[in-house]
């Protein structure tokens, strides 16, 4: 387990399928995601067996304390890790819809750059957003990021190319706002 302010990050189980099955084919959640094919069971189950091989890969499911109960609200994970140059590209979903904006997305995403940059001693960690999304935006600015330059007309979606932004955050831009008390 990951302890980060009110969430934590855990394994992701067998036991968890059915919740992605439920988020991924959610077209409210997918609208801000890569992923855009119905997922089946089979799909989910495909993809479990494959994870536990990956090591440039970690993948974490993230649970947040409400109510004094640990409840499963999302995945984040460090893909694609980099160990030559010390880099890894971030990826969150929060699939329970009626707990975005609370801040947990935010808690989620300091608690994962804490891991990347404390424990796993990576240097740098990016992402793209798609520019439809600032809520999206807002919590990678709120967690340290910045906004590297736009991808113009990258995505394809709902019939018309949209631009998406590269964003990224350094370990001493963290450690900063560590200090800071941010
Ligand atoms: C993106 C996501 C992880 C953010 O987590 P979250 O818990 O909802 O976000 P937070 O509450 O921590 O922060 C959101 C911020 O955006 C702001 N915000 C929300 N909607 C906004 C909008 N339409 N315009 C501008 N700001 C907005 C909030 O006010 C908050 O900022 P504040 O604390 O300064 O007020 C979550 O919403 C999610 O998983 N969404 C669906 C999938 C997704 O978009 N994944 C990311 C793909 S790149």
């Amino acid at each position: 387990m990951i302890y980060g302010d009110g969430v934590r990050l855990r394994a992701v189980e067998r036991e968890d399928i059915p919740t992605f099955v439920r988020w991924f084919n959610d077209p409210e959640v997918l609208h801000y995601l890569l992923m855009y094919r119905p997922m089946s069971m089979a799909d989910e189950e495909h993809w479990f067996e494959g994870l536990a091989g990956r090591q440039n890969d970690f993948l974490f499911a993230v649970d947040a304390l409400i109510d004094d109960r640990w409840v499963h609200i999302g995945n984040t994970g460090l893909h694609r890790i980099d160990w030559k140059n010390s880099n890894a590209s971030l990826g969150i979903a929060l699939g329970e819809k009626q707990y975005w904006g609370q801040g947990y997305g935010t808690k989620a995403v300091r608690t994962v750059l804490r891991h990347a940059f404390l424990e796993l001693n990576l240097h740098r960690v990016e992402l793209e957003v798609f520019a439809y999304n600032p809520r999206a935006i807002r919590c990678y600015e709120k967690a340290g990021f910045r906004n590297e330059g736009t991808r113009r007309e990258s995505h394809y979606h709902e019939g018309r190319y949209h631009d998406s932004y590269r964003m990224a955050i350094l370990r001493d831009e963290f450690e900063g706002a560590l200090s800071a008390g941010s």
